[in-house]
């Protein structure tokens, strides 16, 4: 277990359900009297990376205005400057948020006991491949490393897993954490675009937490009976929003083959990307499994008109905020994931649907229950500080409203007939089939 995975204490464990339990809150933003230049003037409050605010203010100036989605890939992916290419602890105690894998490395543990099925269900296929796109730190990696290293040796011989990464400072991380496992030539690094080309198909499983999420969205509303498109403007200083015609037509069809009528004046996120990326880890894939963790809904919870906002949200030092237009450089922009889509497109992508979840739901039918009742009869081993700090940090995937129900998880397949995972088994009557030296 790596200590320094955990919330540090009470305070630091509130703020990181914060992050899991909170939806975008109101932003304020015109009625749309003035369909066209719905206005929305967003003063910078915080630091921010002037050099990055003068990039995207020149390209403003070249082309009048920039969809959202533009300014978005810009302010977290500009190769320099941007959030994710920037030096700075992002995620954990001292960053902006938490993923699971900075919670516990149970998360890990229990996922490679379903890579460990999948890989029973492909029949030992050997090299079977763990793909995993936007790993951050890499700590995932090696949780599941570590597991089945200790616990499922025969499927830990057959494993290769690779890893593509966008961000070079992230990839950098990756290659320190790892390096006892990349120098034996366990783990490799793969670019996104190539992998996600097909130029070589994998069988496996392509996993991803928290990617789909950081991918660049645009916005749009309904306004004056028509879906228009946000564009950001240069604003004195500043910037705002406008309402235009939409950038392309794709958005309209998004709505229809997988979104949800809007309500006037409602505003949702649309992710062209994650449609690309779904395309493109068909392509790769020859054979296996697609397990995608994130926090999302299925279209018609997602743009519901109750959330007559959307759901963007930024993530700064472990507090949250609706206003994408502040602490350039220095904050997360994310929105909700639309499961509906990856499920629809997947599927005419051949890519089957093997299961749909809450992620507690998902833990628990893989034992997270039996592995914390372990833990609790070995409590001896800890202090009681330690055994607490670990214990609320394991309890956090159980915690109902927060991470275990928001976060969903995704399973597809292809090539194969059918598959029955144990991972979207009932939770609370499980059979879990592990390995025969799992624990
Ligand atoms: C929110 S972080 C999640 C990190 C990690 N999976 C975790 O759970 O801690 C998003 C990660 O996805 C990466 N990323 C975003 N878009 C990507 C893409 N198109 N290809 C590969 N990585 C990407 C980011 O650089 C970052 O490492």
């Amino acid at each position: 277990m790596k200590e320094s995975k955990e919330p540090a204490g009470p305070s630091e464990l509130y703020t990181f359900l914060l992050k899991f339990a909170t939806h975008r809150g109101a932003f304020p933003h015109s009625s749309g009297e003035r369909a066209e230049s719905c206005a929305i003037i967003a003063h910078m409050a915080g630091p921010e990376k002037t050099e990055l605010a003068e990039v995207i203010r020149g390209l403003i100036r070249s082309r009048g205005r920039i969809p959202f989605a533009e300014f978005m890939d810009l302010v977290l992916y500009h190769p320099q400057l941007g959030y994710y290419n920037s030096p700075g602890e992002k995620i954990g105690p001292h960053g902006d948020f938490y993923t699971s894998p900075n919670v516990h490395p149970i998360f890990g543990h229990l996922i490679a006991r379903q890579l460990h099925q999948m890989w029973e269900i492909l029949g030992h296929p050997s090299p079977f491949n763990i793909v995993e796109m936007g790993a951050g730190k890499g700590l995932l990696c090696a949780d599941i490393l570590d597991y089945c290293r200790e616990h499922l040796p025969g499927f830990y011989d057959d494993v290769r897993y690779l890893l593509a990464e966008k961000s070079a400072v992230f990839e950098e991380k990756q290659r320190a954490l790892l390096a006892p496992f990349s120098a034996r030539g366990k783990v490799e690094w793969v670019s996104p675009g190539v992998l996600l080309s097909g130029e070589k198909t994998i069988t496996g499983c392509l996993l991803s937490n928290e990617l789909i999420d950081s991918f660049p969205v645009h916005l749009v509303q309904q306004e004056g009976g028509k879906l228009r498109e946000i564009y950001v403007v240069d604003a004195d200083h500043s910037f705002a929003e406008i309402l235009g015609p939409l950038s392309t037509l794709e958005l309209e069809a998004y709505l229809r083959d997988y979104g949800a009528p809007f309500q006037e004046g409602q505003r949702g996120e649309i992710n062209l990307r994650a449609l690309e990326w779904i395309e493109g880890v068909s392509r790769s894939l020859h054979r296996g499994f697609v397990l995608t963790v994130d926090y999302g809904y299925e279209a018609e919870e997602l743009y519901h008109p109750a959330r007559r906002q959307g759901t963007l949200l930024c993530y700064f030092r472990h507090t949250t905020s609706p206003n994408p237009y502040q602490r350039l450089g220095y904050q997360d922009i994310t929105a909700h994931v639309n499961f509906s889509a990856l499920m629809r497109k997947g599927e005419t992508e051949g890519l089957h649907g093997a299961g749909f979840t809450e992620q507690y739901k998902f833990l628990t039918a893989l034992g997270l229950l039996q592995d914390l009742e372990k833990f609790e009869a070995g409590s001896e081993r800890y202090s009681a500080a330690e055994f607490l700090k670990k214990k609320l940090a394991m309890r956090n995937f159980l915690i109902p409203g927060g991470m275990g129900s928001l976060f969903k998880v995704l399973a597809q397949f292809k090539g194969l007939e059918e598959a029955k995972l144990i991972g979207f088994q009932d939770p609370f009557r499980p059979a879990p089939v592990f390995g025969q030296n799992s624990t």
